[in-house]
């Protein structure tokens, strides 16, 4: 049965054929298609990396300081006299980067380019301390880093308390680039005859730095010229001889084999059919770093697992390595699509985090077990108490050098603000792409694109996009159209856009081998593909059947490619037409792991192995320019990928690919966002109803309400399910209509937590202590999450529950978005949930921008009035944001088009005010305020330019909501309501 689900794969009918056979089964991933660290020779290695003490020595002596900015100094491994250069910065917004590399390479070893947007400005540092070249310490503002001499290891401060310590657990090790040992030849006959070859007789050798074999005696002297002076000669018969020869082969080969440069798996690895040929020999890198004072960390997605990080001791590292991975597995440390190597430390005073920049196969093992606590806490004296908690993480990549950055924090928002600062800000979607999205493999042909979209007008569900995926094109030839089933794709495109709706279809990074299809063959001649370890253009097999890959990591490439998108060079694209960056791990389905080969060979001649995990991401970078660069960057561009590295946040929005419809997939779809909103690509989301097979009514019913709270939402489904065009169910249709409607009414709140992303970096979907990090309660939590600052969403995930329970953390209450009725906190509450609730509060003290009046898609609300929701704290007061724009060009960039203007209740008067002052004119105006936590007013007055008018009002007195009607101001201006 394990060969069925990867053939099933290739092959949708047989995986239909299959399904009907063995639909009693549970269908789960097949493990053998992956590797296991121990598979992973270089992960075998580091792991088993444990010396009783590091025997990595930093030599003080030469430690200098270059214009204030830059430490460097020498590290030796004492193993093996291997020289190392460790630098040190401190970066401006409270960062840190850490640096090892070889002293003098065979080779430049690979560093990760293009992921770190900013120059990066470097605070100026002080050695303060330098203690007999034992200890330095070295300090810039609040910042202070310990370094040990011997052994090796920093210790990372942030006001005077220990955050980070590198190296406290022995674990750092890089292994140094070498020579291939090679194998000893034959002796010859003049050598033996000349007799007394010290090897022969003492059997020992000692291999020099340069991989040479040399002779040497029982003290490990070497033997000169392999003679051994006083060695006794004796005659020899030719028996003995041929006995002696023998055992001399014998002995060579073993040494050969035992040779620490030697071992299995450094200078080749199998892996099921596939040979890994590894030219360069060993070249891995592991540190251990320990997170100080923190009971949890987070982040490092994507892994279909707890949001909180689990121990892995005893079990698997957490992987990072691109993949794809069909029928993915639940509370697993596998890697999937995309790999951001950063993680997270949160605890009830401080947050802190880290990027460890590497582009390679990486493992990380995390353990913050009672046993291995206290070591750090007692080491420092810091802390009161022994009993500090630490976790303690490993990570280990095939290759590259050690770069550590370390953001000091103290917020979360400090975080993500220094780590998005370092790899770019998330991109601003237009806003037609924050709405709903509807997908399907396939939509057939225009018959059935007109049906479905006109379906949605027929039951008043609003949405914005319908895809089309690779059944479209003709013979998976992207940037082409099957003409049979899409004989007009430009006038499909325009009856869907003149509903304000768009429209995306497909494109792959696999190229079909075929000199008729224009895409291989100018990319052929312009020898743009990623060559095999024999430097001939690399073949796979993929959708097409047998392709070839472009090598995106070449800016010529990704030049050309942008070319494609031209209205031109696309035949039948318009520009209502967008793009999904699918199978970009990549995915090889003939290939190691369902991937790339790593010896396969890119530009700079660099392996596959060095850059794996940033494939995806130069992917979707390429097709991102190639929108911008259609509309001569005038219209912001939007690009789904299912693989991403850290930065893809820059490039568009991401999906969590292929998830199963179970009830597991839709709970876990919430620990998956939230891991991936911390690694900075806020724009994200999970298929709904589940990819492969078919929901019930019941789970697609809360599938919608979880993901109308979610950054990305678009229903997709396999080409062997059922149709589940919302109106197929007719019991759930409602249900699934009001979340729909829901998510459009809040989408003026959700474009504004997207501009926050796009400047600060924050992820629109958050884990409760992002809000309230004092909240200890909160810090496991995965069931709930914040929708900005002021929504907590508790959504059903469970079958035929009928209520849940909900934390509402802080001390301000919060108000149900259903009835306005507030609930102090905090406090656990047990919600009653038929299927028509969807448990939301909103928090008390936040004002939350809505459009009530929804309409067949977002475009058309543009410039629909809004209604404000102030929920009132305690103190009668509450603050909110809201942003306008176009929703679609670049000009809120290049020419201040915008409006961000700060809400504000306090003193019974509610405010408009700029926070940004930008030169937009909007149609939108305020047609109702809610006030919940009112008291009843005598009269309420507007005032705006100038002028001041009385307006109505309606209050109920048993919910203390206060209903202003009609203000009639325009979003874009000054004004204040004032309550009296
Ligand atoms: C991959 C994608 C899926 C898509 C299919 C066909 O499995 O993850 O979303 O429908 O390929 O393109």
């Amino acid at each position: 049965m394990k060969a069925a689900p990867v053939l099933s794969r290739y092959f949708p009918l047989l995986n239909f054929i299959i399904l009907m056979i063995s639909s009693h089964q549970a269908v789960a991933v097949d493990q053998s298609n992956f590797k296991k660290c121990h598979q992973s020779a270089f992960c075998e290695r580091q792991r088993n990396y444990k010396p009783e003490r590091s025997p990595y020595v930093a030599d003080l002596s030469t430690l200098s300081v270059t214009d204030d900015k830059e430490i460097s100094l020498g590290i030796t491994n004492k193993d093996n006299s291997k020289n190392f250069v460790m630098q040190l910065f401190f970066l401006q917004d409270n960062t840190i980067r850490l640096k090892v590399n070889e002293a003098n390479p065979l080779k430049p070893r690979f560093e990760v380019p293009d992921t770190i947007v900013k120059e990066l400005h470097s605070a100026r540092l002080s050695v303060q301390d330098q203690k007999e070249n034992n200890t330095a310490t070295v300090v810039a503002d609040s910042r202070k880093v310990l370094i040990n001499a011997d052994p090796f290891r920093v210790d990372i401060f942030s006001e005077d308390e220990p955050v980070f310590s590198i190296n406290s657990r022995h674990m750092f090790h890089i292994e140094h680039l070498r020579e291939r040992p090679t194998k000893p030849e034959a002796k010859t006959e003049e050598k033996k005859e000349s007799g007394g070859i010290g090897a022969a007789i003492t059997g020992l050798f000692r291999w020099t730095e340069d991989g040479k074999k040399e002779a040497i005696d029982e003290e490990g002297n070497v033997i000169e010229g392999g003679v051994v002076e006083d060695a006794e000669e004796k005659e020899e018969s030719d028996e003995e001889r041929e006995k002696r020869e023998a055992e001399e082969e014998n002995e060579d080969d073993n040494a050969h084999e035992n040779h620490p440069d030697n071992q299995e798996g450094m200078w080749e690895e199998s892996f099921k059919s596939h040979r890994d040929s590894k030219p360069r020999g060993p070249e891995s890198i592991g540190a251990d770093v320990s997170f100080v004072n923190f009971a949890n960390v987070y982040g490092i997605p994507q892994h279909a697992d707890h949001f909180s990080l689990g121990s892995t001791i005893g079990t698997e590292p957490y992987r990072l390595y691109n993949l794809d991975v069909f029928e993915y597995e639940l509370d697993s440390k596998m890697s999937l699509y995309g790999s951001i190597p950063f993680m997270i430390g949160h605890n009830a005073k401080k947050t802190v985090g880290m990027l460890w920049l590497n582009a390679a196969e990486t493992w990380i093992d995390v353990d913050s077990s009672k046993d291995s606590r206290g070591v750090l806490g007692t080491m420092f004296g810091y802390f009161a108490s022994q009993d500090v908690p630490e976790v303690n993480v490993h990570w280990m990549s095939e290759s590259g050098v050690i770069d550590m950055f370390f953001f000091l924090g103290p917020t979360p928002q400090d975080v993500m603000y220094q780590y998005t600062t370092l790899t770019g800000m998330p991109y601003m979607p237009p806003h037609w792409s924050i709405a709903y999205h509807q997908s399907r493999w396939n939509y057939n042909d225009e018959e059935d694109v007109k049906t479905v979209d006109s379906g949605f007008d027929q039951h008043d569900i609003p949405y914005d996009c319908l895809w089309l995926d690779i059944e479209h094109t003709d013979g998976k030839r992207y940037f082409t159209w099957d003409r049979k089933k899409f004989p007009n794709p430009e006038e499909m495109q325009k009856n869907v856009a003149s509903k304000g709706r768009k429209m995306v279809t497909i494109i792959d990074p696999h190229i079909k081998v075929d000199n008729g299809y224009h895409i291989y063959s100018q990319a052929k001649e312009k020898d743009f593909f990623v060559k095999n370890s024999g430097r001939s253009e690399f073949q796979g097999w993929c959708w097409p059947g047998n392709s070839a890959y472009l090598d995106f990591t070449r800016a010529d490439v990704r030049e050309w490619w942008a070319t494609q998108f031209k209205p031109e060079a696309y035949g039948g694209s318009t520009e209502h037409l967008f793009t999904w960056n699918d199978m970009n791990e990549p995915s090889v389905f003939n290939g190691p792991e369902i991937s790339m080969h790593k010896d396969n060979i890119h530009a700079g001649d660099w392996e596959h192995r060095h850059l794996h995990n940033m494939y995806g991401f130069y992917f979707q970078r390429a097709t991102a320019e190639g929108l911008l660069a259609r509309s001569e960057g005038k219209e912001r561009p939007f690009v789904l990928t299912r693989s991403f590295f850290a930065g893809s946040q820059k490039y568009g929005a991401m999906w969590t690919g292929d998830n199963i419809a179970e009830w597991g997939h839709l709970r876990y779809s919430i620990p998956m966002l939230l891991s991936i909103g911390l690694g900075g690509i806020s724009h994200c989301g999970a298929d709904i109803g589940g990819f492969l097979r078919n929901p019930d009514e019941e789970l697609l019913t809360r599938w919608y309400q979880a993901a109308a709270y979610q950054p990305f939402m678009r229903a997709h489904a396999h080409i062997d399910t059922a149709r589940r065009e919302p109106w197929l169910f007719e019991d759930s249709m409602p249900n699934i209509r009001n979340s729909v409607r829901r998510r459009y009414e809040l989408l003026p709140y959700w474009y504004t937590l997207f501009y926050q992303s796009h400047h600060e970096g924050l992820p629109a979907m958050r884990p409760l202590w992002f809000e309230f990090p004092g909240a200890t309660e909160t810090f496991g939590a995965e069931d709930s999450f914040m929708v900005g600052n002021a929504l907590l969403v508790r959504p059903v995930v469970n079958a035929g529950v009928n209520s849940v329970s909900v934390y509402l953390p802080g001390d301000q209450g919060w108000y149900d978005v259903d009835t306005s009725v507030k609930l102090p906190s905090p406090q656990t509450i047990s919600v009653s949930t038929p299927i028509t609730k969807i448990p939301v509060y909103q928090r008390a003290g936040t004002i939350i921008p809505r459009k009530m009046r929804v309409r067949r898609s977002s475009t058309l609300m543009l410039n629909d009035p809004m209604t404000l929701f102030v929920a009132l704290d305690d103190k009668g007061t509450a603050e909110g944001e809201v942003y306008i724009d176009d929703g679609h060009s670049t000009d809120f960039e290049t020419d201040q088009q915008f409006i961000y203007r700060k809400l504000k209740f306090e003193k019974n008067t509610l405010s408009s005010s700029v926070i940004t002052p930008g030169k937009y004119d909007t149609e939108s105006w305020l047609e109702r305020v809610v006030v919940m936590g009112a008291r009843k007013p005598s009269k309420v007055e507007i005032e705006t330019a100038g002028q001041t008018s009385q307006i109505g009002f309606k209050y109920d007195p048993n919910k203390q909501l206060l209903t202003i009607r009609k203000p009639g101001v325009n979003m874009g201006k000054d004004w204040r309501i004032v309550i009296s």
